[in-house]
């Protein structure tokens, strides 16, 4: 089970935490013409936040990550903050199940030189995950963002943990 994420009494100020991340990171110009096109998309409540992805982009960073995974990629904004993040080696999976929203995100992970490192998976995440499972790859990956269909969640979790290093992180979007 997906253990209580936060207690209800705690305060922060997203303000200044959104401001914080905004100051101290940048964004790609590829990056930044995604995150316009997709703002003009039907479905763009979908879409991280800026500072959301910016901040995984570092905390990819600053774990040394090689092997990530999206599960939800939309157009593939976060999809391209995590790839530019990683070494030339590095792979970031990318799930989802419409394979029209990451047409639209392909373009600039090309223009921003990281095509090779996304590996593209058109079909349900929990299948992807058993997937990398059977395929020997437990422990193995250093961050995990679930930003999927919530009933999935605890299945993406439980198997997201199986996948994971020990010290890896998962972050997932409410
Ligand atoms: C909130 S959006 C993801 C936003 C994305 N992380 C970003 O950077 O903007 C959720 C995505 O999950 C996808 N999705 C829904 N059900 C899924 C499933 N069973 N497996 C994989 N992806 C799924 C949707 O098609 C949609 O693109």
């Amino acid at each position: 089970m997906i253990p209580k994420l936060h207690d209800q009494k705690t305060k922060y100020d997203q303000a200044a935490i959104s401001d914080y991340v905004l100051r101290h990171t940048k964004e790609h110009p590829a990056s930044k013409k995604l995150r316009e096109v997709t703002m003009q998309h039907k479905h763009s409540m979908m879409l991280v936040s800026a500072d959301e992805s910016r901040f995984f982009g570092q905390l990819v960073r600053i774990l040394g990550a090689k092997k990530c995974i999206e599960i939800g990629t939309y157009t593939g904004y976060n999809t391209l903050s995590v790839a530019l993040a990683l070494p030339d080696d590095g792979k970031v999976i990318a799930c989802d199940v419409v394979e029209a929203f990451p047409n639209i995100g392909k373009p600039f992970w090309k223009e921003a030189g990281v095509e090779h490192k996304i590996d593209l998976r058109i079909q349900p995440a929990e299948k992807t995950l058993d997937d990398l499972i059977a395929n020997g790859e437990t422990g193995t990956f250093d961050f995990v963002f679930i930003d999927a269909d919530k009933p999935g969640y605890d299945a993406y979790y439980e198997k997201s943990l199986q996948l994971l290093r020990p010290g890896g992180v998962i972050a997932l979007d409410n």
